[in-house]
């Protein structure tokens, strides 16, 4: 089955790359505004992304490992899609075809109707939800499931990822933003990077495995950032060139110094989310107070043997260093990772293993919470 899909894919692919190309040159002979340069290399690097996520081991591998299908999955809809749809290639396939299909085509979508249609499915507000909902239904596990052990399903996953995609991207593309849209355009990117980074942080911080096929929690942890991080920052860009097409409109007011503003303040308010949400999971996950755990650590002089981040003198190396305790799989090479096990740990080293060098402190049970709390804020 998957090798019919792979056939698919390579025909249609085939097909899609002659058909823009013939059509490239057939505006090229007839008119000076064809499709410019750079439109048509946006239009080839998309098409090599597709190959890439689709045809090559990154496929083969995606059934093995989540973050290589979350990979895929963003190749697609954050790279693929964004610059198939600025080569505009409705208008170059549309002159790859005969002089005869195209007054046929033509006949087609010039009918009130199917214009009515496509306004409707690329109105911005539709975009975003479809795009949303389209992105969120199928991360439910049993959705999730189905598509990796069902081709035909796992087909229609990706391509409703890449369609919906790709309609977010033209209404932000070619889409009808006057003088007042780009207003509205980026507060759109907004929202959908918003919606995918929460999406992205479930599976970063999820302490269970999401989907039981996919065997390992660091790979779901990994999987999370890459939704995350990277496609925040796509994200980012991609309001930020709003923005400044937005000034550059506004009669010429080009103003450096606004968008410097929004950019510092963009990643004052990611940094800030971003912190907030590791002290928010220390807070629930230990039930302790990181700030008090701060003074804790220093109070009962935890830095005399270990290195720790954030704490003043702490870099001593007699113990391990204490960076990254939150993402750790095991503590001591000895206990997995979990609130109680760190809690027993600082409080009573001896009784997990006697013959351990790091001596029992008598920390009381408050402070053993407050102290884990702080080292789960370490990622
Ligand atoms: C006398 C030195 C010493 C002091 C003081 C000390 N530790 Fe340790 N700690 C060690 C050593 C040595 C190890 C490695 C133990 C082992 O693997 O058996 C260790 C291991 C740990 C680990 C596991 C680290 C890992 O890499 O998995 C944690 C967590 C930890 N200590 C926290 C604390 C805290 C919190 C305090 C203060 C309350 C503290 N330690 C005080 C020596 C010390």
């Amino acid at each position: 089955m998957r090798l019919v899909f792979d056939i698919l894919i390579a025909v249609s692919m085939a097909l899609s790359l002659t058909l823009y190309f013939r059509g490239v040159r057939a505006l090229r002979a007839r008119t000076e505004r064809g499709i410019r340069w750079y439109e048509a290399a946006a239009f080839a690097l998309g098409w090599i992304t597709i190959a890439a996520a689709l045809l090559s081991p990154i496929d083969t591998w995606s059934d093995v490992l989540f973050s290589v299908h979350m990979t895929q999955h963003e190749l697609l809809m954050i790279i693929a899609a964004p610059l198939l749809v600025a080569g505009r290639p409705m208008i170059a396939g549309m002159w790859g075809v005969s002089e005869h299909t195209r007054n046929a085509i033509l006949n087609i979508l010039r009918t009130p109707r199917a214009l009515k249609a496509w306004h409707a499915m690329t109105h911005p507000v539709v975009v975003l939800v479809l795009h949303a909902v389209v992105l969120w239904a199928w991360h439910i596990p049993d959705a999730f499931e189905a598509a990796l052990h069902n081709e035909t399903i796992h087909a229609v996953q990706h391509l409703t990822f890449f369609v919906t995609a790709a309609l977010f991207w033209w209404s932000l593309i070619h889409g009808r933003y006057g003088r007042v849209g780009y207003g509205v355009a980026v507060f759109f990117v907004f929202a959908t990077a918003m919606h995918t980074s929460i999406l992205g942080a479930l599976f970063t911080f999820a302490q269970r495995l999401i989907y039981p096929s996919y065997g390992s929690l660091e790979d779901q942890q990994l999987a999370g950032l890459i939704m995350w991080i990277p496609s925040g920052v796509i994200f980012i860009v991609a309001a930020l060139a709003l923005f400044a097409a937005w000034l550059g409109e506004s009669a010429r007011r080009s103003n450096a110094s606004a968008l410097m503003l929004l950019a510092c303040l963009l990643l004052t308010s990611a940094c800030n989310k971003y912190r907030g949400d590791r002290l928010a999971e220390a807070r629930q996950l230990t039930g302790g107070d990181p700030d008090r755990g701060e003074l804790a650590i220093r109070r009962y002089g935890c830095g005399t043997c270990h290195t720790i981040p954030g704490i003043p003198g702490a870099s001593a190396t007699v113990g391990p260093p204490l960076d990254k305790l939150g993402v750790r799989t095991y503590l001591a090479g000895r206990l997995s990772n979990t609130p109680d096990n760190l809690m027993r740990w600082i409080r009573d080293p001896q009784s997990v293993d006697p013959k351990t060098a790091m001596p029992s402190m008598n920390v009381t049970e408050r402070d053993g919470r407050d102290i884990a709390a702080y080292l789960y804020t370490l990622q």
